[in-house]
């Protein structure tokens, strides 16, 4: 067996369901899961509309590098969202289909770190937990970077030693971050970019949220706007993930893409051939509708535009809580045990939160998610609402 397996951290949701076993929930109040980032508003009819008109292809083998239209689609969309010259963005080389950036952020590590003494991966702390899994699994140190609200939760890039970033093959960034909403400047973004040529190394930003955010006149800039401002014509050293899965609140789809740096890209493609992950031509095709169209994703961004505002003013005499940059979460501050907080909450309101220790590792500053609890918006505004009042009586109890 792969020793590396052994390595494994539980993964969060499997440590909350431990927490809760034996917990009795009070049966008159119906469940409200607030746990799992699982987008759950109606998907676009004009993507069903289009996965049910290709069905039909599922009689071909897809391409790994994806159709044309597919990638053209994405890299049309990039160009519109973040303001890129289309002529800089060739969807031939610059552009790739991955099947969810779970996926793709999990066999992208496999296939660009070299094995080393001390390879390592850089990551943001409390973090998704794929960036950690992917760089254990491909025999990597993981290189954790707190971010707390001493640094607003912006993880301190010149903090890190160079001898630190001398062994980092790959940095990865998240912007709006998972769980704290947070959004990186492009100042920030070119700054990595620097510290990368120094250091040698990639950086691939987890841009999966960047079509959620609260501030429509601010949309977050992705790291390809702070290579093309910083003179790097080809996205050097650049990887951005990007999904349907938030955007269009279609997590069940598993469509994303990434984009960037066509060395990168070429070489990714080249694990991909041999790993088998083609996207089916009928997914390929939905997403290609919900690429083009933006006016669904307007108003998913207002649907968790209205749940902050009717949630924000409930619970915010109670909780040391903010409003985000973007993203669904809300990352608030307890002065409390997280873990006893979730099990208690959910033994006495039937609601379930997600303990902010899960979500990060223990550095030599402490675990920089204890002492928090993740609350995911995305149930029905009503329901926000019913979990936000509940969380308020809880705290007062
Ligand atoms: C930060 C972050 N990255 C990536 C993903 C994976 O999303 P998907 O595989 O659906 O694109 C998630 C999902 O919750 C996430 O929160």
């Amino acid at each position: 067996m792969n020793p590396r397996l052994a390595r494994l951290a539980a993964y969060p949701f499997e440590r909350l369901a431990a927490l809760k076993a034996g917990v009795n929930p009070p049966a008159e109040l119906a469940h409200i899961a607030m746990s799992i980032g699982e987008p759950r508003h109606a998907p676009p009819a004009l993507v069903l509309d289009a996965l049910r008109q290709n069905l039909a292809a599922l009689g071909t083998y897809p391409a790994t590098v994806g159709l044309p239209e597919l990638r053209e689609a994405a890299a049309r969309w990039l160009a519109r969202r973040f303001g890129l010259p289309a002529s800089r963005l060739d969807a031939n080389s610059m552009v790739l289909p991955v099947n969810g950036t779970r996926e793709g952020l999990f066999s992208f590590v496999q296939a660009v770190v070299a094995a080393a003494d001390q390879a390592s991966v850089a990551m943001p702390n409390p973090f998704y937990q794929i960036y950690e899994g992917a760089a254990l699994l491909a025999g990597a140190e993981p290189v954790f970077l707190d971010t707390t609200a001493a640094n607003r939760y912006v993880p301190d890039l010149r903090a890190v030693p160079p001898p630190i970033w001398k062994r980092v093959q790959v940095l990865f960034l998240c912007s709006p971050g998972n769980p704290t909403g947070t959004v990186l400047s492009e100042a920030y973004l070119r700054d990595a970019l620097e510290l990368a040529e120094q250091h040698d190394f990639i950086v691939a930003a987890d841009e999966c949220y960047a079509d959620l955010y609260l501030d429509e006149a601010h949309p977050p800039p992705s790291l390809l706007n702070a290579a093309l401002a910083s003179g790097r014509d080809r996205f050097e050293r650049c990887i951005v993930f990007h999904s349907l899965s938030k955007r269009s609140s279609v997590p069940g789809l598993r469509s994303g893409f990434v984009a960037g740096d066509p060395a990168i890209i070429r070489a990714f493609l080249r694990y991909r051939t041999y790993h088998g992950c083609a996207m089916p031509v009928p997914t390929q095709m939905a997403s290609v509708a919900a690429w083009n169209d933006d006016a669904h994703a307007a108003i998913n961004r207002s649907l968790y535009r209205d749940k902050f505002s009717a949630v924000l003013p409930i619970l915010q005499p109670a909780l040391d809580v903010q409003q985000p940059d973007g993203a669904f979460y809300l990352w608030p501050h307890l002065g409390d045990d997280d873990t006893a907080f979730v099990r208690d909450l959910y033994r006495a309101k039937n609601l379930t939160l997600l303990p902010g220790s899960y979500l990060a590792r223990a550095t030599s500053a402490g675990n920089p998610g204890a002492g928090r609890v993740r609350i995911s918006l995305v149930a029905g505004v009503a329901e926000c609402t019913d979990a936000a009042r509940r969380i308020r009586e809880f705290v007062a109890r």
